[in-house]
């Protein structure tokens, strides 16, 4: 062995010695220097791994070693050893089951192979990630419901993604209450006892609403404690009916009248008094002391005058403790209304220390009627804006968490192109099931 390699000999016992001490500190990363006399480059063998923020099953890892120019290297990602050629760039590899992987990347150095392993966790359910799942336990996930859609595909999104119902509208006084003097609660109880058979909460939409009178209450010919008497009865009949399965209630919907902001004159105003609104969550609290009781409105994030005529009336319950929590329906557009504007309702409702429900979210993607279809830049923006409210929602404070609800799955299943007369595309499902990339927005922001 002449006087060179003895040099390089001795120097790479000396370095593997230096290595084994630095091993023996438990870093995960084995950094081997060779140096000779032409002084080449040490090798550090090291990489950079992400789970993707919209798929949980899919990781991305980059080669940041240095000192390998020239050498191969490559990754193993799956305990079966398949080797995977490294190339210039970040890798991605999507894993098809949850679990706790080893990856490696293997240099092929001149003295022998070095490996680098590091541990990544995957999670999520084989379909992809759960809508509930990703809320991390913090908040139940929401959905509109109709109790001809509780079967098949519907069912099976529903159990895998969601951990809290709303009746879109077989829970309404002009469902129930049909008959004068006679309930039909068939489609309320078909729902119900399909939240509770899946150990879901059920949101009870609502009580007192002026667009879900029914035609006789309208009509009615007797006085007006007559009347009162027959809105308590009916609030505290079925409040009583669900006590324990029915976890929460929108008590008054909508009571507020847009522009002027003063109370709408509905038949309740009217034949009650100003203080209805008093009554029904007196008669609310009553029926069910353990229920939690919500007012539920629109327009409350842009509008700063239905807002603050909405608080108005929450802090009127709060001095009496008649609620506990505020619903922001989120009936908006890919564009509107602003963060800043969605922010300042949970910024009023968190402040009272009152419960926020994002209620009904769709995500109008045609507000101006100028698209045929669902075109890849609305959907993207649709995603973001989506991101944007799942990521004011996540920041709530937990004890200020209750639920964030989309109002419909499938886009050919919802309210808004017969209301707006005119396509929509505003929730976040596909026809076939699969998540829109609006989902993937919301599993995002929840990130
Ligand atoms: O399913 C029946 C059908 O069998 C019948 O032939 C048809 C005609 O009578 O009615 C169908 O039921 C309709 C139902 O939507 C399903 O399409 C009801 O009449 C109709 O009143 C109901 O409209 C609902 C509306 O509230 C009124 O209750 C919408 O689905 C629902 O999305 C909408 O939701 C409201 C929230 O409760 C409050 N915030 C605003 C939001 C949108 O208006």
């Amino acid at each position: 062995m002449n006087r060179k390699s003895l040099i390089k000999y001795f120097r790479l016992i000396f370095l593997l010695l230096f290595s084994f001490m630095l091993s023996c500190g438990g870093d995960d990363d084995i950094n081997v220097v060779i140096i000779d006399d032409e002084g080449e480059t040490p090798i550090s063998v090291d990489f950079d791994i992400i789970v993707s923020e919209t798929n949980t099953f899919e990781i991305s890892v980059n080669n940041t070693s240095t000192g390998i120019t020239g050498l191969n290297s490559y990754w193993q990602f799956t305990e079966n050893g398949e080797v995977v050629p490294d190339v210039a760039g970040p890798e991605r590899h999507v894993y098809t089951m949850s679990g706790d992987y080893l990856v490696t990347l293997t240099v092929e150095a001149p003295d022998g192979d070095i490996a680098v392993s590091k541990t990544v966790i995957i999670t999520g359910t084989d379909e992809g990630p759960a809508l509930k799942v990703a809320t991390n336990n913090t908040f139940s996930m929401g959905m509109a419901v109709r109790s001809d859609r509780l079967t098949g595909s519907h069912n099976a999104v529903l159990v895998r993604e969601f951990n809290n119902l709303t009746a879109e509208f077989e829970m309404k006084m002009d469902q129930i209450y049909k008959t004068e003097g006679s309930l039909d609660f068939t489609a309320a109880d078909a729902i119900v006892d399909y939240g509770v058979a899946n150990n879901m909460d059920i949101h009870g939409h609502t009580l007192v609403w002026h667009n879900s009178i029914p035609g006789w209450m309208n009509n009615f010919s007797g006085t007006d404690e007559e009347f009162e008497t027959l809105v308590k009865d009916y609030i505290t009949t079925v409040m009583q009916r669900y006590a324990g399965k029915v976890r929460s209630w929108d008590v008054v919907n909508e009571a507020i009248e847009d522009g002027s902001n003063n109370l709408r004159n509905s038949i309740f105003r009217v034949r009650m008094g100003d203080d209805y609104i008093q009554k029904c969550y007196q008669y609310a609290r009553d029926a069910d002391p353990n229920a939690i009781l919500f007012y539920n409105d629109y327009n409350v994030t842009f509008d700063s005058g239905k807002q603050s005529a909405m608080f108005a009336i929450v802090d009127d319950l709060m001095s009496n403790n008649l609620i506990d929590g505020v619903g922001a329906q989120m009936h908006i557009a890919y564009d509107f209304p602003s963060k800043a504007q969605i922010q300042s309702v949970v910024d009023g409702t968190v402040s009272r220390g009152l419960k926020m429900h994002f209620a009904e979210l769709d995500i109008r993607v045609n507000p101006n009627n100028d698209i045929t279809s669902l075109t890849e830049q609305r959907a993207i923006a649709q995603q973001n804006k989506a991101k944007e409210v799942a990521e004011i929602y996540n920041a709530i404070p937990d004890e200020n968490k209750f639920a964030l609800t989309l109002w419909g799955m499938r886009d050919s299943e919802s309210w808004l192109p017969a209301f707006w007369g005119q396509p929509e595309w505003g929730l976040f499902y596909n026809e076939d099931f699969t998540p829109k990339k609006s989902h993937t927005g919301l599993i995002e922001g929840f990130r």
